[in-house]
């Protein structure tokens, strides 16, 4: 038995466009395993949305990206027709509302003052009866708990796996797989552009040329200072502090958020000279009193810590346990394409079956 479920992705950027790329390349893989036929019936950029209920051809959208035009300019086709323009010109709030998908995926920029257009796309979704996939962490570092509750009032999915380390298992494992562990500490390196920037200084490469690097990559944040100065570590910490610890957070829980920019190359080389490497260290760890302090900052590690060894682009957790012991994971993404896998994952978790 095949499921048709009809997306909205609000976003085509890095991640939306690779996450249009592996509906294309996994088309069979998701039928045969999961049952699963997905359709993309509305699309949004910041140039505007386009909706057609029958369906937009993925491959077609992506193409129309890459020469890059907007989603408001993509052709809709129907048999020989073609309309002009697209369905209807649509902010992407509007075209959640209109377009009644059965999930929505939201994979724009991260908005730190206000959480928009992410935030209203998530109350529009989980209010108008579609599960919500988010790539982008605005909504929930805004709204985590109401989030939550709007999806458990309406009885929809809410899942965000994408939202932290990308394809790296963090909110899946620590929700699911430390189940009734008491979990004491989480360290983690979150962010592989400040992780690739170290890495390249360490090097004696400049700042400014590994910068480039990550943005070519398309793993930096649209606006890269949010990487370099610790919020994009932090906005995780939060995401991993409401969901796994239990703990509600905001940005203002953590402290300090301290960047890389401290970190010169007179420093990185006294650094060297002790065996010692930066990192962009998140910690949360519980307090006498049962609660988690939360913080972000540059630390000295010995070669022998594991998050030293956490190179480059990689990104890596280790959960302290009661009992199930002192997990260590790390992943190696090069690219948006595992966000966007991670972003499928949470699809196929809240739409398909698994078999
Ligand atoms: N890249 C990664 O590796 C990664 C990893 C984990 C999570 N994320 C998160 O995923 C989200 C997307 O990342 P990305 O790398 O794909 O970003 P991106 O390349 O900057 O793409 C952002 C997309 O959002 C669109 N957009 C901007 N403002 C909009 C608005 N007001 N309404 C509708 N669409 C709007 C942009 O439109 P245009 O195409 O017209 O510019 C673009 O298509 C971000 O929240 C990011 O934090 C990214």
């Amino acid at each position: 038995m095949t499921r048709d479920v009809t997306l909205a992705l609000i976003g085509l950027g890095n991640v939306g466009r690779a996450f249009l790329d592996l509906l294309v390349r996994k088309e069979a893989v998701l039928a045969q395993r999961y049952g699963l036929r997905l359709s993309v019936v509305a699309a949004a950029d910041s140039s505007g949305g386009v909706w057609d209920p029958v369906g937009l051809d993925p491959a077609a959208l992506l193409a129309h990206k890459r020469s890059g035009r907007g989603a408001g300019a993509f052709p809709v086709v129907r048999g020989a027709t073609v309309l002009p323009g697209g369905g209807v010109r649509l902010d992407p709030v509007e075209l959640v509302r209109m377009a009644q998908a059965d999930c929505v995926v939201e994979a724009s920029p991260v908005n730190l003052r206000t959480g928009q257009p992410g935030l209203d796309c998530a109350r529009a979704a989980l209010g108008g009866g579609a599960d919500l996939v988010l790539a982008n962490k605005g909504p929930l570092v805004h709204a985590f708990a109401e989030l939550e509750a709007l999806a458990a009032a309406n009885g929809r999915g809410l899942a965000y796996s994408a939202t932290v380390c990308g394809a790296l298992p963090v909110v899946n494992v620590g929700r699911r797989d430390l189940a009734a562990c008491d979990i004491r500490r989480v360290r983690g390196i979150f962010n592989s552009t400040s992780n690739s920037i170290l890495a390249a200084m360490a090097r004696g490469e400049s700042y400014d040329s590994a910068l480039r690097a990550a943005q070519e990559a398309g793993i930096a944040e649209a606006d890269p200072s949010l990487d370099v100065e610790g919020w994009d570590t932090a906005n995780k910490l939060v995401i991993i502090a409401n969901s796994v610890l239990r703990q509600p957070a905001t940005l203002a829980d953590v402290q300090p958020v301290e960047g890389i920019g401290g970190i010169t190359p007179a420093l990185m080389a006294a650094g060297q000279a002790r065996s010692e490497t930066v990192k962009l260290v998140a910690t949360a760890e519980r307090d006498p009193g049962g609660r988690y302090r939360l913080s972000v900052r540059p630390e000295w590690l010995p070669g022998d810590d594991f998050l030293a060894g956490v190179r480059g682009w990689e990104m890596g957790i280790v959960w302290d346990t009661d009992i199930m012991g002192l997990q260590q994971h790390k992943v190696d993404e090069r690219g948006p394409i595992p966000t966007a896998a991670a972003v499928l994952r949470d699809v196929i978790t809240l739409c398909g079956k698994a078999q």
